[in-house]
């Protein structure tokens, strides 16, 4: 069988060859037809727009309307901003927010979206052209060319005849913009100097290092060397919290900003292995260190800590701190040091702050303003 087939595939070869022998003579080239033919443009039709005036006014009407629409949509999500405030802590009321926002500008960009591509495909001269390539640079013939075709195209689009048209998009185009300039405003604390909020926590003197988030005190003698604690003022639980006035929160209204400020983490190292500026060195119990957790680039939680090497990491953009060093920044893109939160114990032996920080915590942007 396989000698047949192989005698029949030779015998096909053969008649190919036989078969070109016939078809071109030797030393002539072949060249084959082009399968697929270019089938050219479809005959152009016309628009039922091109064709009926009334019509073309229609969607002229529908066109700017669509921009109007747009105009009411940034507005309503401007008025939904100021309507449908975020109250702190209120879940609706932060659905409510984003809800009407978020349909005030979908509705903005949708309607200038549609209303564009509308106005193009129904209103726009309809026609086919072709732009044959050309060398660069243009000579002045072509540039006035082109300048021709943009004065054409000014008129046959009628950017200038439809006043209204023109005009309804350029408002809808500038209205667009403001809600995302009024959602700004939400990044500003109200009526206070955010300098100052950044500044106070709810450490205060005497105030018990906690378990985060158990809120159970820290005795000095539970801290080992080389263990690290993630640290809460004592307070800072839901119910002591509701409690306390404006002061003692440190400044925040609610639990959550509040607990973002004073987190800590709190180590332990050989007293040896601490190299303490001489006015720091009350700063600290028995080699036990306090440093805030706020990563001083853009406010990550710095977490990870490596006992060997007394680095801390922060695992957002891999900022290292020296823990033995006043938390100085070793690598990455943090500006400055973690702030360190005074340390010692009490009576009782539980380690207390001695006051709150001597600086700003967070992204660096604040210690500018310092
Ligand atoms: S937030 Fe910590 S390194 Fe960027």
């Amino acid at each position: 069988m396989a000698e047949e087939a192989k005698n029949s595939g030779g015998d096909a070869v053969v008649a190919a060859q036989s078969h070109d022998v016939d078809v071109a003579s030797a030393g002539t080239a072949v060249i084959s037809s082009d399968a697929v033919q270019n089938p050219g443009l479809p005959p152009h039709r016309k628009r039922v727009t091109d064709l009926d005036p009334q019509k073309a006014k229609r969607q002229e009407r529908v066109v700017y309307s669509l921009f109007y629409i747009s105009i009411a949509g940034s507005l309503g999500a401007v008025l939904a901003y100021m309507f449908f405030p975020i109250e702190t802590g209120e879940m609706m009321a932060i659905r409510l927010h984003t809800l009407f926002v978020g349909l005030g500008m979908a509705l903005a960009l949708l309607a200038v979206g549609i209303g564009a591509v509308h106005w193009g495909k129904a209103l726009m001269a309809d026609h086919e052209s072709i732009d044959m390539r050309h060398p660069v640079p243009s000579d002045e013939e072509t540039m006035q060319a082109a300048a021709d075709v943009f004065t054409v195209s000014n008129e046959e689009s009628g950017f200038s005849r439809r006043s209204l048209v023109r005009n309804s998009l350029l408002g809808a185009l500038i209205a667009f913009p403001l809600p995302g300039i009024t959602l700004l405003r939400g990044l500003a604390p109200q009526d206070q100097d955010p300098v100052e909020l950044a500044k106070h926590t709810m450490w205060t003197k005497g105030m018990r290092l906690a378990r985060d988030p158990s809120g159970v005190p820290i005795k000095a003698s539970e801290v080992t060397i080389g263990s690290a604690f993630h640290v809460i003022p004592e307070t800072l639980n839901h119910h002591d919290f509701e409690h306390l006035n404006a002061e003692e929160r440190g400044g925040s209204e609610n639990f959550l900003d509040a607990k973002a400020k004073a987190i800590v983490l709190l180590m332990r190292l050989d007293q040896s292995e601490l190299n303490e500026l001489p006015e720091r060195e009350s700063w600290s119990y028995d080699g036990i260190v306090a440093y805030s957790k706020v990563c001083t680039h853009v406010g990550c939680p710095v977490a990870l800590y490596e006992q060997h090497t007394h680095h801390l990491l922060c695992p957002c953009h891999q900022s290292q701190f020296d823990v033995s060093e006043h938390a100085k920044v070793i690598f990455g893109p943090a500006k400055r040091p973690l702030p360190q939160l005074p340390i010692t114990v009490d009576e009782e032996g539980y380690l207390v702050a001695q006051s709150d920080f001597h600086e700003p915590v967070g992204p660096s942007y604040w210690e500018r303003l310092k």
